[in-house]
């Protein structure tokens, strides 16, 4: 067990011990190192003020580098890895000077995480490499530019050469040991988070913090007993077969983004819609499903395909339908002390869609999701799993739609008896992202709309079989 926090910031190797765990990066640099140019606009991960790159060594032993909000990032999440701010930049590097003479600043709150993000990008970072400027800008808000001028110094930024020697001062850092100070323990294996947890079961797992981060900055809770799942390196590991895609249940969305892309473009397409960078690049899937969130996006996608998770407890494993793990709202099938380990996806075997609803296109919270996987024979419908978030306690499957579906002819009359059908399995509630009755009208143009290819207005074509 290692007691002491170890980290490199600035070429320097900085030593924590007697930290509160749940100190976040960003208060830490700003209130105990007076490192002030990360700004705090949100605390919750929307606005990207605070943003900061975070490097670590990859399981490839190559630096990975990834732009993330240092609000809702706990400072012992950094062990063994390297922070980077505003700062580490100088003030003459080509993305500040890219920003300076395309007049990418007006008031300049915004800048310092809008500099980060684009220094992360200019890197190879984590979620920016095939990324359009615009997505990887999408966490970061500007109230004065209009966008215009920082897209420009997007553009005419170079990639910078790498720091070739960060990678042998990462390798001194890693031990095995895990990190254990109090409050806070992060095992390394899976085999040790599995026991951790059969020791403390009442402690609280933490992945990405891109949720539990926010009951902190946010709701004010303390967090007396964490076990940080971060740093146990199998469970980031992702296999694909024939029959699908297995997910660690520690592996973020940006790292799952290409191998979900293949999967089905549908899926990728929304994991590109799940918050923004910094926040794929931190939150995981696992984190999304065990959060039990009505309105969480991957669990109707996944529920659609026939997903399976798989929950240990000590060396005992068991894996169910994803659907049957959200008993109710705020309630799951996790025992105290129990874990999940992977998601196993299978392969979509014919039509399949999923669409998110949601007041804003980027990093906005879905306020209806659902997600289609149908299989189509000779015009007839021979199978049919539809799922939908926001439309109830949990995201839930529609048994009355996959009914009005299954055997029928494939045709616009189907799709309308399956819509009208939604009424009979979901009671929405009404909230800030829409009312009842928008959520059943629109969750019912979704299903509409399967007879048309396509979730673009301007690209409406029919589907045939
Ligand atoms: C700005 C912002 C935008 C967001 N946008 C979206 C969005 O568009 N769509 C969406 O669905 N979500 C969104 N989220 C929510 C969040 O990012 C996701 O739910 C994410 O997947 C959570 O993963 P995490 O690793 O950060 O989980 P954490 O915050 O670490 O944990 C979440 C919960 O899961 C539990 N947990 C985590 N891992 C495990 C495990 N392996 N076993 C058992 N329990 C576990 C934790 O104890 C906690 O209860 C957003 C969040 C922010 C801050
Ligand atoms: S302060 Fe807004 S994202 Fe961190
Ligand atoms: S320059 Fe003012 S918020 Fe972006």
């Amino acid at each position: 067990m290692s007691q002491v926090l170890r980290f490199l910031l600035d070429g320097e190797v900085l030593e924590l011990r007697d930290i509160e765990p749940t100190t976040t990066v960003l208060d830490w640099l700003r209130y105990h190192r007076s490192r002030t140019g990360s700004k705090e606009g949100c605390a919750e991960g929307d606005c990207g003020a605070c943003t900061v790159v975070v490097a670590e060594l990859s399981a490839a032993g190559v630096v990975a580098y990834r732009a993330v909000n240092a609000c809702i990032l706990f400072l012992p999440m950094l062990h063994e890895k390297a922070l980077l701010t505003v700062e580490s930049l100088g003030g003459d590097h080509p993305v500040q000077k890219a920003m300076v003479e395309l007049h990418g600043s007006q008031c300049g709150f915004c800048t310092p995480g809008i500099v980060m993000s684009l220094y992360a990008r200019s890197l190879g970072g984590a979620g920016t490499v095939e990324a359009d400027a615009k997505d990887v800008l999408a966490g970061n808000l500007c109230r004065c530019t209009g966008y215009g001028p920082i897209l420009e110094a997007a553009c005419a930024t170079p990639f910078a050469a790498l720091d070739e020697t960060l990678a042998d001062r990462l390798r001194a850092m890693q031990s095995d040991d895990p990190l254990d100070l109090p409050g806070w323990i992060a095992p390394k294996t899976v085999d040790q988070l599995a026991q951790v947890l059969v020791e403390r079961p009442q402690a609280r797992i933490i992945a990405g913090a891109t949720d539990v981060g926010l009951w902190v900055t946010k709701q004010h809770r303390s967090l007396p007993d964490i076990v940080y799942i971060g740093d146990v390196s199998d469970l980031s590991d992702m296999s694909e077969t024939a029959e699908g895609l297995t997910l660690g249940a520690g592996v973020r969305y940006s790292d799952a983004h290409a191998a979900l892309t293949r999967l089905h473009p549908s899926l990728g397409e929304l994991v590109r819609r799940i918050g923004a960078v910094q926040v794929r690049n931190s939150g995981t899937i696992g984190g999304n499903i065990a959060n039990g969130s009505p309105i969480g996006d991957m669990p109707p996608a996944l529920i659609a395909l026939g997903a399976s998770v798989t929950l240990r407890r000590g060396d005992v494993r068991r894996t169910i339908p994803l659907e049957d793990f959200f008993i109710a709202y705020g309630r799951q099938d996790r025992q105290p002390g129990e874990f999940v380990e992977s998601v196993f996806i299978p392969r979509p075997t014919g039509l399949y869609r999923v669409v998110k609803l949601s007041k804003r296109f980027d990093s906005d919270i879905s306020a209806v999701c659902g997600a289609f996987h149908v299989t189509i024979a000779n015009g007839v419908v021979t199978a049919a799993r539809v799922a939908f978030g926001g439309m109830a306690g949990t995201p839930k499957r529609t048994m009355a739609c996959e009914a009005a579906l299954a055997g029928q002819p494939w045709s616009q009359a189907t799709l309308e008896a399956a819509a009208l059908a939604l009424r009979q399995d979901y009671q929405p509630l009404s909230d800030v992202r829409g009312s009842s009755e928008y959520r059943l009208t629109s969750a019912a143009n979704l299903v509409r709309k399967l007879w048309f290819d396509g979730v673009s207005v301007l690209d409406v074509r029919p589907v045939h079989a």
